[in-house]
């Protein structure tokens, strides 16, 4: 969609829809571009839930990566839900484009957003779930007053604007913190979490709380993204865990 939007987003095209959970949402960043479509089938077919499309700008953080043009080619790919995680200064001004391209959910950072209730507002106006990112030093009380209004909180557990990082241990009791609060606010939010996931803490990050789990370069590394889909997605089966 090379063109300004002029109409209101079509609620068919980007409905506000989460997937059934624990769900593995590879994200596409360390994806081999020249063969997205190969990517695409092979995750999905390796038990992926939905795709996680990570927008940087270069400015919030210090790396530039995909727009709203490539979102509605990923959409033409698949049936799963798309995830697009805004790392993006003034996400207002690009959010209903990203909802046009086919975005089924839709996050902003804590950190890059200053009116977040008109942001979420918005998000929701264009007819998509709607998530709220916080770094891993961002505390989690930033969020308490809006989270009634979240269908999901994306703890980052590394510093956005890379793939292959490794996962910051602390993160992992603010998982729990927020599981806790969630529950004991009758709040209905699901907890996304996103960075250096793989299968040596895939398990231990679900059983802290984690509902959506994102992983990059644990599925897409140049080999095989389906095995190791499907040996991520295998590992939030119930009765592996029982
Ligand atoms: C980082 C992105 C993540 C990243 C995850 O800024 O938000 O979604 O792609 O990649 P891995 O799983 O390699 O840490
Ligand atoms: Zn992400």
């Amino acid at each position: 969609m090379a063109r300004l939007p002029k109409e209101k987003a079509d609620p068919a095209r980007s409905a506000a829809r989460l997937p059934a959970t624990p769900a593995l949402a590879p994200s596409i960043l360390t994806a081999d571009f020249g063969h997205l479509a190969d990517e695409i089938a092979a995750a999905e077919a390796g038990g992926a839930g939905l795709f996680h499309l990570d927008v940087m700008d270069g400015h919030f953080v210090p790396n530039l990566t995909i727009g709203p043009l490539i979102v509605e080619a990923i959409d033409s790919l698949t049936g799963l839900l798309l995830d697009v995680h805004l790392m993006i200064e003034r996400p207002d001004l690009y959010i209903e484009r990203f909802a046009r391209a086919g975005a089924n959910m839709i996050s902003v950072h804590q950190e890059a957003t200053p009116h977040l209730h008109r942001t979420v507002q918005l998000i929701r106006d264009c007819g998509a779930a709607v998530g709220v990112a916080l770094n891993p030093s961002t505390p989690l009380a930033t969020l308490h007053d809006i989270l009634p209004d979240l269908d999901y909180v994306l703890l980052m557990s590394v510093d956005p604007g890379f793939g292959g990082q490794r996962f910051i241990p602390t993160v992992m009791t603010k998982i729990a913190s927020l599981k806790r609060h969630i529950d004991d606010s009758g709040a209905r939010a699901r907890i996304e979490v996103d960075g250096g996931i793989g299968t040596d803490n895939i398990v231990a990050i679900r059983e802290h709380g984690a509902d959506i789990l994102v992983a990059g370069s644990a599925v897409f590394d140049g080999h095989d993204p389906k095995g190791r889909a499907r040996a991520l997605a295998d590992l939030l089966k119930p009765a592996r865990r029982g």
